[in-house]
């Protein structure tokens, strides 16, 4: 039968992780790579990953995830052949997850017919239950969505507040420096940390306030803004404790290869870092100079 096709967004944090976790804005964006999955009526045994570096059957959790998700558009995957081309790394802090539950979703409401953007959304927030428990739904946003938005947490459990941000066009680079940490247990150790001190909350304070003015600054359009709070937003985390020696590293080489700004983007404590360049040229050194270390490294033009 004929096959239908579905697309989800990677995405990067750009400021305020871990502060967003407490309360405070942050700003992501989506990410023109994500992930696409193909689906038809048939028969197979396994359900197939494919992914930069390498691949794999889907089983446990992303099993589960897969069969919920068809499942809200009147599918069982047995009874479906097909896979997903994951094109953001695994487990890396680029919301390859999303992306994977967003392409599958789409696919499947496709293929059967059934189901409206509110089944899709409703069956991306079961898989990233799923996957990460009580995320923040950042992720899920930007794969749903894409473009740059700022995302705030409700305080009483409810919705989220996401508004679109006008950006200026955006040339990101970023590399995996590190193995992911486990987001969990770095938002766990952020939060006992800030038991233990309370000076922390200034640092998550800060962190918001770094959000809400790079936000204003990408509206402007002022990228050398929009970099120096990157590097503040750096400065931040570090103080929370979770960025780690190749982070340090990869954002020294970035710096002094011309960056605007660069930081860790995700969880920390591994992951990846991202660099926003002033100009194709530079965008270019910061690539090779971080290549030169053998990380592997994505870079994005977001157009305005
Ligand atoms: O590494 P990621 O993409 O799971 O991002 C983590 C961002 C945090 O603010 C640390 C956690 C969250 O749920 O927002």
């Amino acid at each position: 039968g004929e096959a239908a096709e579905g697309r989800g967004r990677g995405k990067l944090i750009l400021f305020g992780e871990h502060a967003v976790v407490h309360g405070y804005a942050a700003v992501a964006c989506g990410l023109p790579l994500g992930a696409v999955a193909c689906v038809r009526r048939g028969h197979s045994e396994s359900f197939r990953v494919d992914h930069p570096a390498g691949s794999f059957e889907a089983e446990g959790k992303v099993l589960e995830a897969a069969r919920g998700i068809v499942a809200r558009f009147g599918l069982r995957l047995e009874e479906l052949d097909g896979f997903v081309r994951l094109e953001v790394p695994v487990g890396a802090g680029m919301g390859s997850s999303a992306a994977l539950a967003v392409a599958l979703a789409r696919a499947a409401q496709k293929l059967s017919g059934r189901g409206d953007a509110q089944t899709v959304e409703e069956a991306v927030s079961f898989a990233e239950g799923l996957f990460h428990g009580k995320a923040s739904g950042i992720d899920q946003s930007a794969a749903l969505g894409g473009g740059v938005f700022a995302f705030k947490r409700d305080g009483a459990g409810g919705p989220p507040t996401i508004e679109p941000v006008r950006a200026p066009t955006l040339r990101l680079v970023v590399a995996q420096v590190a193995p992911s940490a486990s987001t969990a247990e770095m938002v766990a150790s952020v939060s006992a940390l800030a038991e233990r001190r309370s000076s922390t909350a200034a640092i998550f304070e800060a962190i918001g306030q770094v959000a809400t003015e790079g936000r204003q600054a990408l509206e402007a359009g002022d990228l050398q803004a929009v970099g120096e709070l990157m590097n503040i937003n750096q400065g931040l985390l570090a103080a929370l404790g979770v960025s780690i020696p190749a982070i340090d590293e990869a954002c020294r080489l970035a710096r002094d290869a011309g960056a605007s700004g660069v930081k860790l983007t995700g969880a920390g404590g591994g992951g990846c870092v991202v660099a926003l360049g002033p100009d194709e040229a530079t965008t270019r050194a910061i690539q090779e100079g971080w290549e030169v270390r053998g990380w592997p490294v994505y870079t994005f033009t977001l157009e305005s």
